[in-house]
């Protein structure tokens, strides 16, 4: 019997990363699926859940339009009957030092990482209400509970998306809605490679490796066994929670002479 036997999983960011990570993860424990992105996946974990889960649907949406979210929502429900559980993971990487940033780059960030996550929320949270259950993991950052030079729009947004979580959880809590969010280290995905695909970043990409003390970055499923676990009834008492999964990277400092 799978951890998510009998449960449906709704997946933003689905085509890609740690959201078909997830995907995949929830599918080989029984969960249906349902999945939106911006793009359709070309391949990939998204595909492999698909032959577990042969009911799946995916949509293509952005996490910025409400009413395409209230489509694509309602199509879920409709198809494969409930939602139990959300996984916010669609976000976008940027930042720079304010004074050089324009807003139009500053809303972009903001608007995809927090605006997203409130709006999917907000429309998936309602079925669960109705359900009397269900349990939202939200994706944010160790930059969404420290600081990173010109992390700026993606850690306000990640911070934002921490704080928001903690008031979600206790907005729903009552109602049987468990609110959790993962704040993942540097995890090897197409978003981190093309982070590090930039001459500037390339250069400190061994620096930031040896800051997660288990002496390297992250793999997708790391985060969605982490996120499995939240997603499932074994995490009945698991509200409110921040939970970084980064390899240590916010346990502190090693420095060695
Ligand atoms: P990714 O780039 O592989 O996947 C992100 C997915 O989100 C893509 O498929 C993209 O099309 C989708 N997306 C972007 N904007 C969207 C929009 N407006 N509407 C719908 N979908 C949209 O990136 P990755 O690494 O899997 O990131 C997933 C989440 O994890 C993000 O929220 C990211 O900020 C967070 N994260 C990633 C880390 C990493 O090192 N890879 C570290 C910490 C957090």
């Amino acid at each position: 019997m799978g951890r998510l036997a009998g449960k449906v999983a709704f997946v933003t960011g689905a085509a890609s990363g740690i959201g078909a990570a997830c995907a995949l993860r929830f599918a080989e424990e029984g969960a249906a699926l349902a999945g939106m992105d911006l793009n359709r996946p070309a391949g990939g974990d998204w595909d492999a859940a698909v032959k577990l889960a042969p009911a799946a649907c995916f949509e293509i949406g952005d996490v910025r339009e409400e009413a395409r979210i209230q489509e694509i929502v309602a199509a879920a429900k409709e198809r494969l009957g409930r939602i139990d559980v959300l996984v916010n993971s669609a976000g976008v990487a940027g930042g720079g030092m304010i004074h050089m940033l324009e807003q139009k780059d500053w809303d972009f960030v903001l608007d995809v990482n927090l605006k997203g996550t409130y709006l999917v929320s907000k429309h998936v949270v309602q079925v669960m209400l109705a359900q009397g259950s269900g349990s939202i993991v939200n994706i944010a950052s160790v930059e969404g509970i420290e600081g990173f030079l010109g992390g700026s729009s993606y850690n306000a947004s990640k911070g934002g998306v921490v704080l928001l979580t903690k008031n979600m959880a206790i907005d729903y809590a009552r109602a049987g809605v468990r609110v959790n969010v993962i704040c993942p280290g540097f995890i090897d995905t197409p978003m981190f490679r093309s982070v590090f695909s930039m001459e500037a970043t390339r250069a400190i990409q061994e620096k930031i490796r040896e800051a997660h003390q288990l002496g390297r970055f992250g793999k997708p499923v790391e985060i969605a066994n982490a996120a499995l676990f939240l997603a499932s009834d074994e995490a009945s008492f698991v509200t409110g929670v921040t939970l970084p999964v980064d390899g240590g990277y916010t346990a502190g400092h090693r420095f060695t002479g």
